[in-house]
């Protein structure tokens, strides 16, 4: 059989990587098994695409549309364009998109009126906020695709709500975790953690790139206000996201114990993470990291398409309301944060169990 898997942007990087893996495994055992990789080139920044790819052990892209940034139509439109030609110079029985980016959704559309059958890793997680742009382009995929790969049973409920049948669905577990665990023992620290002297527990990692969180500049200020206020003095590293750089490089917000970084290496970051006394983000897949990591994380948003995160997981929603955020961070620093659960199949075998399941799709 011949697939095309699509990636486009940092988080999508991770959730590729243990899936060329183990079709590559299926390839040595005389598998027909062949894939085609399509980087859309959404994300362009060195710290966010090569370095994934060169950490993570994922083969260079068979192309890159080399899209890179525009407003959401913009993008969108030059993603669908770009892989429309590719797609029709290199026919494939099946496109597999990942996560939630506006790549996922591009080349879901042109996939479908191309007459080619779309999966879907990652399929059915749903916020609920139709104000941010991944939540349309979740929705959007998910309206089109044949196969969805999930990673929880919240997941499996919001498809069967919406009249998915059962023999399309595929409860897989999360391929970010395969890439998490495979990975740990390379965890390597910083060059921060040694200008600073950082130990164990002794510091905050905090992320911050949504929107609603970093594109209005008085509301980003006074969040970072309102950490800085509650965080004991406790350094706190910043990678800062493109994105947001755009919006500080305007603001002067300087504070002794706000220490500014690059974005950092997936092998650097998370070494952060697993040292660190606690998270905050805004991100999603961090939350699941957090979670297996047993890291405590305050995510700073007002609903998450990752319910498990808070329910069993190391996750505490306190959204843009500062009397939750300081309690959130009182509860962390002084030790009672509980150290969680970890979901269903988060065990390190997502990767496994899909391309066992393309086998049986395709080549029984
Ligand atoms: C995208 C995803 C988001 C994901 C995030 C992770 C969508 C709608 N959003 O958001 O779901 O959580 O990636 O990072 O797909 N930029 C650079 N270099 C780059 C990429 C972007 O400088 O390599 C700048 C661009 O000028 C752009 C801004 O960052 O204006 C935002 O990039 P964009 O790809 O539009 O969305 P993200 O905020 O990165």
């Amino acid at each position: 059989m011949k697939l095309t898997i699509v990636a486009g942007a940092r988080p999508n990087f991770m959730k590729i990587a243990p899936i060329i893996k183990v079709i590559e495994e299926q390839q040595g055992k005389g598998r027909d098994l062949e894939y085609r990789l399509v980087h859309t080139g959404q994300h362009y920044d060195p710290n966010l695409s090569e370095s994934f790819f060169k950490d993570l052990g994922i083969p260079l892209p068979h192309i890159n549309l080399d899209v890179k940034s525009g407003s959401q139509a913009e993008q969108t439109a030059a993603i669908m364009m770009g892989f429309e030609r590719d797609l029709r110079d290199n026919p494939t029985d099946l496109v597999m998109v990942v996560g939630d980016v506006n790549s996922t959704m591009a080349c879901t559309i042109v996939a479908k009126k191309a007459g080619v059958q779309v999966a879907h890793v990652e399929a059915g997680i749903r916020s609920g906020d139709m104000s941010m742009p991944e939540e349309i382009n979740r929705i959007v995929t998910d309206s089109l695709t044949d196969y969805f790969f999930t990673t929880s049973k919240y997941a499996n409920q919001n498809l069967k709500h919406v009249g998915i049948g059962d023999d399309q669905i595929f409860f897989v577990g999360n391929v970010m975790i395969d890439t998490l665990l495979q990975h740990q023992s390379n965890f390597t620290p910083p060059k921060i953690w040694h200008s600073l002297d950082l130990s164990a527990k002794s510091y905050l990692v905090m992320t911050l790139h949504r929107p609603s969180n970093v594109d209005q500049e008085l509301q980003l200020k006074d969040l970072i206000a309102a950490i800085i206020e509650n965080s004991r003095n406790h350094p706190i590293i910043f990678p800062v996201h493109p994105r947001t750089r755009k919006v500080l490089e305007r603001l002067d917000i300087n504070y002794p114990n706000l220490h500014y970084v690059e974005p950092l290496g997936y092998f650097e970051f998370n070494y952060l993470v697993q040292h660190a006394v606690g998270v905050l983000t805004d991100s999603g897949g961090i939350t699941e990291e957090t979670t297996v990591l047993h890291i405590p994380c305050i995510t700073l948003r007002e609903n998450t398409e990752r319910p498990e995160t808070c329910e069993i997981g190391t996750n505490r929603l306190v959204g843009h309301n500062k009397k939750l955020l300081s309690r959130a961070l009182d509860d962390l620093l002084n030790g009672s944060w509980p150290t969680g659960e970890i979901p269903e199949l988060w065990d390190g075998f997502a990767a496994n169990r899909i391309v066992n399941h393309l086998i049986s799709l395709y080549l029984r």
